[in-house]
């Protein structure tokens, strides 16, 4: 279902700009040049966000908005004011107004706004109780992800907080598949139990057993006395079985039973021991390979594999890129103790064009890096890490020499690898705006939307 937003705005321009913009970024749209009119449309429409001008022709925006208010709590009033009235706007914002933007509106932000006014709309809307409400104000604080699929990502993880379901989380490396877990432990009713955490590839294989499941005194020589595991001391909480794809074999079948029996046995013990465990699992590995090879078993695979969270690569989300490096830029500003504000167009794009290979965990480390090397208050090109910049192809002629040389490659996939490559740049140049996109390549919307998805950009 598309999400309902009214614009109030007297400027018939902006007014239908924006409104063309947001519908082909998949709201559902409805108009208003006056108070008035906008009254009537708030009367008959079940709104989400309002999107409103301080400034209308019959009626002050603030005064508007508290009769808005008054009626409907529920809905999120973002305000657009000129630049000089950010102090009224201060005060909109202490009224109950969810928050405001300067004009010439800067459209990411206006995204970026509108699509966390509709998250948390959403969660409102999810929850009836009121303590529910407080929490969901926070589950989120620190995960960035203001993309689609982020989004979606997060619905899922709000859903299955609140069942016992095993997760199995899978994404490449640095995504943030660690980040999502916890996530969904805060979430669920086991938050105020033990999330315990054990990652299966960072543990020699004669010592993992003992780690998931305990021992007993004497059960190998340095078992000095009984050790519990991992499994006990989750037990009514969060057990999280990071890097699930590297377990080896022969745990894979004991996990299994436990999964099955809800019991098992210490390391050189013959007591059953039984436990309320949730178990979220998370890998870069590809099982379905694994499995192939018989290196992973089919029937675990199944058992873990009852909800799937699949955290898509940075590459694939370049509107996560921008609010993700902002994030970080006050993240390790505030570390570092300086006072950078923010980064430069020109580096910006920098890092929109690079590929992200080592996805979120990257990116971070890159912006870590640019903050102790900037001089002044405003990241720009030369402080990011030069990796970053030399090796990308950006030239078209430069990628149909690459291209061109690869003799594995047919025509047909040289082609579309430059085509790929020349939508990503259009992309990137109209900050994935797709109807300017669209212009710029001279395709109709919906052409530049099926290569988008075919090309997964
Ligand atoms: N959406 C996000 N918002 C903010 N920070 C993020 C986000 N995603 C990842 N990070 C940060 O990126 C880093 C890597 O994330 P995380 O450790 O969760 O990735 P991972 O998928 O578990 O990686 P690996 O497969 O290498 O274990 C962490 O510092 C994390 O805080
Ligand atoms: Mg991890």
């Amino acid at each position: 279902m598309k999400e309902k937003v009214l614009i109030i705005e007297d400027d018939i321009n902006t007014l239908h700009g924006l409104g063309e913009i947001l519908e082909d970024e998949n709201f559902n749209i409805s108009k208003a040049k006056n108070a008035k009119q906008a009254l009537k449309e708030i009367e008959n429409g079940d709104f989400d966000v309002v999107l409103m001008d301080y400034l209308l022709p019959d009626r002050d925006g603030l005064d508007l908005s508290r009769e808005v208010l008054k009626d409907y709590p529920e809905i999120k009033i973002i305000m657009m004011t000129a630049f000089g009235t950010v102090k009224n706007a201060v005060n909109a914002m202490k009224m109950g107004i969810y928050d405001y933007l300067t004009k010439p509106i800067n459209l990411d932000e206006l995204l970026i706004i509108l699509r966390r006014a509709i998250q948390e709309q959403r969660l409102i809307k999810e929850n009836d109780n009121l303590k529910s409400k407080l929490n969901n104000k926070y589950r989120f604080e620190n995960i960035i992800g203001v993309s689609g699929k982020m989004q979606q990502v997060f619905q899922k993880v709000t859903k299955v907080a609140n069942s016992d379901a095993t997760v199995l989380i899978r994404g490449e490396s640095g995504t943030g598949k660690e980040l999502i877990a916890r996530a969904i432990h805060f979430q669920s009713k086991q938050k105020g139990q033990p999330l315990v955490e054990i990652n299966c590839a960072s543990i020699p294989e004669n010592l993992l057993e003992s780690e998931l499941f305990g021992h007993e005194k004497g059960a190998f020589t340095g078992a000095y006395k009984m050790k519990k595991g991992k499994f006990e001391i989750a037990d009514k909480g969060t057990l999280f079985l990071d890097e699930i794809g590297e377990l080896p074999l022969a745990l894979q079948a004991k996990l299994l039973r436990v999964l099955q029996e809800h019991r098992f046995t210490r390391v050189g013990g013959v007591d059953n021991i039984e436990v309320n465990v949730r178990l979220i699992a998370a890998t870069n590995a590809d099982l379905e390979q694994k499995m192939a090879d018989g290196l992973f078993r089919e029937d675990l695979y199944y058992r873990l594999n009852v909800i799937p969270v699949i955290i898509p690569p940075l590459r694939e989300r370049l509107e996560d890129i921008g609010p993700l490096t902002d994030h970080f830029i006050n993240k390790f500003s505030e570390k570092e103790g300086r006072a950078i504000r923010g980064i430069n167009e020109e580096a910006r794009k920098i890092l929109l064009a690079y590929e992200w290979p080592g996805n979120v965990r990257e990116l971070e480390n890159a912006v870590e890096n640019s903050v102790v090397m900037c001089d002044g208050d405003c990241i720009t090109a030369d402080d990011l890490p030069a990796y970053l910049k030399g090796t990308r192809i950006t030239g078209s002629s430069t990628l149909l020499d690459i291209v061109m040389q690869e003799n594995d490659l047919s025509y047909r996939d040289k082609l579309e690898a430059c085509e790929r490559e020349i939508i990503r740049q259009a992309l990137i140049e109209t900050e994935n705006n797709k109807t300017r996109a669209a212009k710029n390549l001279g395709f109709t919307l919906r052409t530049l939307r099926n290569k988008v998805k075919k090309y997964s950009l």
